[in-house]
């Protein structure tokens, strides 16, 4: 099973898309927008790999473009059934791919499936207020800035804000560009529980 835009498509991602993941992750230039800082290792992304095959609260997708190049990932974190949010994470880790707009596609495949399939309510994220390709994106994706914590990610020698972004099921449905797509409001049934935790955009 996929999730669909015009130009990609999301997939589970597989053991044999790990040493691409390590590629990006120990790019500078992608880190600099990520948390991750230390060098990762192939052995390290193989024990998050194995550790995400069970992991209820967290699925990533593949980003691959219909001819079959993966060129990132996506996902969503800190999946709580019970308040109906969880938290989205990206990269598009081959760079020559970046300012297409496949970031944008990617993510309202994502939102789409959250809200349609996974019955989700809301959808946040958290970016470095440098980021500002990603802003634009998540702008450009329905999400509003909904708050800041000052001061709080380090990165090359001084302290920058992270800001919390979020879109609502209604909020994307009206911003879905997409035809034909309806999303109820009534009959979410939720039985699961668990509670978030942070991850950057
Ligand atoms: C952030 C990311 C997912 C966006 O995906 P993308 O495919 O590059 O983005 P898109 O092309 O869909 O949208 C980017 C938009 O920002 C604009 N943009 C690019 N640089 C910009 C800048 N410095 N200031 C303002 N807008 C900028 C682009 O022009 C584009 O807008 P447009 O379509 O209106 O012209 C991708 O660049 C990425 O993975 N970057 C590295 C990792 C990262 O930052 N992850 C997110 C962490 S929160």
């Amino acid at each position: 099973m996929t999730m669909l835009g015009k130009r990609l498509r999301l997939r589970a991602i597989e053991r044999s898309d790990i040493p691409d993941f390590v590629r990006w992750f120990n790019d500078p230039e992608v880190r600099h927008y990520l948390q991750m800082f230390m060098p990762m290792s192939q052995a390290q992304e193989e024990r998050w790999f194995e550790a995400q095959l069970s992991d209820t609260r967290s699925h990533v997708f593949g980003i691959e473009t219909l001819t079959g190049k993966l060129i990132g990932n996506i996902g969503l974190h800190g999946i709580d059934w019970r308040e109906s949010c969880a938290e989205l994470g990206i990269v598009i880790g081959e760079k020559d791919y970046w300012n297409n707009g496949y970031g944008t596609e990617a993510i309202q495949a994502l939102l789409r499936f959250a809200f349609m399939e996974m019955n989700l309510q809301r959808v946040s994220l958290w970016v470095y207020d440098y980021n500002e390709r990603a802003l634009h994106c998540y702008q450009k994706c329905g999400f509003q800035v909904e708050g800041r914590q000052r001061q709080a990610h380090y990165h090359e020698g001084r302290y920058h804000d992270k800001i919390l972004m979020g879109i609502l099921r209604e909020e994307f449905a009206r911003a879905d560009q997409v035809a034909n797509h309806s999303i109820p409001d009534q009959g979410r049934e939720n039985t699961n529980h668990g509670e978030g935790h942070p991850v950057m955009g």
